[in-house]
């Protein structure tokens, strides 16, 4: 179908827990680099990757779906991966297969002590950061007066707040380094509000608006920022991931028309946003926002030129805001 606080620095993670980063067993106590508090620039960077030197990734959310083909990619690709997520079991087969290059993280990224101590592992087990993935996500799909208070706040901990987190605790590292690129995941969602994903789209939309900020706030230090939003792919985010409201019946006759609509989508293999996600990563200047399909292609565009229309049929009446 188309359609994760506290305020413990990395320095203050307790460097004797080696519960949270594992291979295929456990690792041993690795002692946690001091998280950088000197401002760096990028011109001080002297340790950045060359797209040919093997990378180091750090992906949220890498347990099923998007996450995994992203891990998947990259150690094809011949590069290193920290991999997290709540449950890391479904990793074992790639942690056999690459061996030494897939390291374990058991993660919940809406607990911000326990991210910025994740991401301090993760750069102890490496010795560096270069791709850094946002990927953790969960799906609501419902009205928005039907909604919870529960879970909303949920969800906005994993899309919005995981993501937060994950940026706040990775960027000492990346400037540090002078080097380093934040890969979002949002959703093509992102771009407006859709009738019973409207929370979804909320939380991709605070997503998208932190990451263009975060964009230019950390373009000085080298650090890069992409936006993606992809289209409909073959994962397990509207099953396993999903929360539903309780049903209004008020709002029968439209669920029916969006469960037409929805039924005629067709979702893709994650491979290819994989594949194209390899590309965006060793393009020396990346976008900061890159749509992944073209049915979604097409539908942010028309979006975008509606809403031009729409402020643009208005454009005497604002003025007079003045
Ligand atoms: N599939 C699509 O069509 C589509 C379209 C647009 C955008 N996206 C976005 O793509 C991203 C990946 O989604 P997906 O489709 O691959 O979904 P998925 O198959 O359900 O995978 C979601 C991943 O996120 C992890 N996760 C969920 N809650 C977490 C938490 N609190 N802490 C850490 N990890 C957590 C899950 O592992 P655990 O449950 O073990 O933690 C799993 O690895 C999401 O941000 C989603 O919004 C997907």
């Amino acid at each position: 179908m188309t359609t994760a606080t506290g305020s413990t620095s990395p320095a203050q993670a307790d460097p004797t827990d080696p519960s949270h980063l594992e291979e295929s067993t456990r690792m041993t106590t690795t002692a946690l680099p001091t998280a950088p508090t000197t401002t760096g620039t990028a011109t001080r960077a002297t340790s950045a990757a060359t797209p040919r030197d093997p990378r180091v990734w750090f992906i949220t959310g890498a347990s099923r779906g998007l996450g995994r083909a992203f891990a998947q990619a990259a150690l094809a690709a011949g590069d290193r991966v920290v991999g997290a997520a709540r449950d890391v079991t479904p990793l074992a087969d790639l942690v056999a297969a690459y061996e030494g290059r897939l390291r374990l993280l058991t993660l919940d990224v809406t607990d911000r002590d326990a991210v910025f101590h994740g991401v301090a592992r993760a750069v102890a087990a490496f010795g560096r950061l270069d791709v850094v993935v946002n990927n953790a996500g969960a799906g609501l799909i419902g009205m928005v007066e039907e909604v919870t208070e529960a879970q909303v706040r949920a969800h906005f901990d994993v899309n919005f707040f995981g993501a937060l987190w994950v940026s706040q605790a990775v960027l000492p590292y990346l400037r540090e380094q002078g080097s380093g690129h934040i890969v979002q995941i949002s959703s093509m969602g992102s771009t407006a509000g859709f009738a019973a994903t409207g929370l979804y789209s909320a939380s991709k939309g605070a997503l998208d608006n932190m990451s263009g900020a975060l964009a230019m706030e950390a373009a000085s230090f080298g650090v890069k920022v992409t936006l993606v939003q992809p289209g409909g792919y073959e994962t397990t985010l509207f099953t396993l991931g999903l929360t539903l409201t309780t049903e209004n019946e008020v709002y029968a006759p439209l669920r029916a028309e969006l469960a037409k609509m929805w039924g005629e989508s067709k979702d893709a293999d994650p491979a290819k946003a994989a594949a194209l996600l390899l590309r965006v990563v060793d393009m020396a200047e990346p976008p900061r926002r890159i749509v992944l399909g073209g049915a979604a292609y097409d539908m942010i565009a028309e979006l975008d030129r509606a809403r031009r229309e729409e402020v643009a049929r208005w454009e005497e009446l604002s003025r007079e805001g003045d």
